[in-house]
């Protein structure tokens, strides 16, 4: 079976689409450099597929690291690409680090691909370049915004480096997947979300209040325009967000593809509200949250959810998952790594 390379692999979104390639047969290796994660999530992917990922602590910032890599793995046929850092509020204190991190370490992968005969790529792009978008549901086709923050920018920069780079090169086969919210855990709870710090994120803000590590959840805002006053977001489970990477891997590697530079929005296409989200943690967990409704909070998008005709219909790819199923996991997984 093809070898391929999944960047950033023990982090989030990473661990579980090891899992899903390694499921379908794939041979994996990571390169992480733990700066975000941890390498208890190797034993923790193992014990689910019951076979350990090739491993190789690089960061992707050293470029003959990355050289010395692919000439020692110079059978990889494929590479997903999550490494990148992904705080939006922190890349508006330290963009270069953005900058640096999550362009220079892409342009290092892309010039390796190019001395192969022939690559597939697959980028981590996000729901975050249609900005707050004139239309809902989003399609594929919504104007790209001026980005909200250089986490945002790297992106949008991103997306284009890879378009500009396919136009003159044939032999790299590349797709950007757009993620909407990505959430939950693995059934088994071997693996989740591992934030450092306060979370950024909603839904381990959530569990994290449920377990008693943080006093109460503050709703940024009730009074905006949608049926309950609070924003939306589309939330996308993330073992359906993994499936849908070797979905469109398979696609490159298959030769399915009908540009050498697609883009896909990877959502379920339902918008789900803040207190909806709680209200599903509640369900699923049986707990009461705290939570309180405070001020708006300084660019926030009011909703955002996909149109997922495009994903559906070219790549044969659906959710399955539901917003229960993912608070369940994510409960799940924050009790046992509490526990
Ligand atoms: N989680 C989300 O809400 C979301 C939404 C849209 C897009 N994305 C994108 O998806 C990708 C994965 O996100 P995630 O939530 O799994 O993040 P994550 O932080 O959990 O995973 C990223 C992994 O990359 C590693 N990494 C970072 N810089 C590296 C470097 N220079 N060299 C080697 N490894 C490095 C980290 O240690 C971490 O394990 C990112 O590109 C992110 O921007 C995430």
């Amino acid at each position: 079976m093809d070898k391929i390379l999944v960047t950033g692999g023990l982090g989030f979104i990473g661990s579980h689409t090891v899992v899903e390639l390694q499921n379908e047969g794939y041979d994996v290796v990571i390169i992480d450099d733990l700066s975000n994660s941890s390498i208890n999530v190797l034993d923790g992917i193992t014990s689910i597929t019951g076979k350990k990922p090739i491993f190789e602590k690089l960061d992707l910032k050293d470029k003959a690291g990355v050289e010395a890599f692919f000439e020692k793995h110079n059978d990889v046929k494929g590479v997903i690409h999550f490494a990148a850092s992904k705080a939006v509020g922190e890349s508006v204190e330290k963009p270069l680090l953005y900058y640096e991190n999550n362009i220079g370490t892409l342009v290092y992968l892309l010039k390796e691909l190019k001395k192969l005969p022939e690559a597939s790529f697959i980028f981590s792009s996000s729901c975050t370049v249609y900005g707050q978008a004139d239309e809902l549901p989003i399609t594929e086709s919504a104007p790209v915004k001026q980005a909200e923050s250089p986490y945002g920018n790297t992106k949008q920069i991103g997306e284009e480096i890879i378009s500009d780079t396919c136009k003159v090169t044939p032999s790299i086969k590349a797709i950007a997947l757009r993620y909407f919210n990505p959430v939950g855990a693995h059934e088994s709870a071997n693996i989740g979300e591992l934030p450092i710090g306060v979370p950024q994120n909603l839904v381990p803000f959530i569990t994290q209040t449920g377990i008693g590590l943080r006093e109460q959840l503050s709703v940024f805002g009730d009074d905006y325009p949608t049926p309950d006053g609070t924003c939306i977001r589309d939330y996308i489970h993330v073992v359906d967000l993994a499936k849908a990477h070797v979905v469109a891997l398979k696609r490159l590697l298959g030769n399915k593809n009908k540009a050498n530079y697609e883009t896909f929005n990877l959502g379920t296409g339902k918008g789900s509200s803040v207190l909806e989200v709680v209200q599903a943690f509640e369900r699923v967990s049986g707990k009461k949250l705290n939570y309180k409704i405070v001020g708006r909070r300084e660019g926030d998008i009011i909703s955002a959810y996909a149109d997922t005709t495009k994903a559906n219909e070219e790549l044969g790819w659906k959710t399955k998952l539901t917003l229960d199923d993912a608070l369940r996991s994510a409960w799940k997984w924050e009790q046992k790594i509490r526990g």
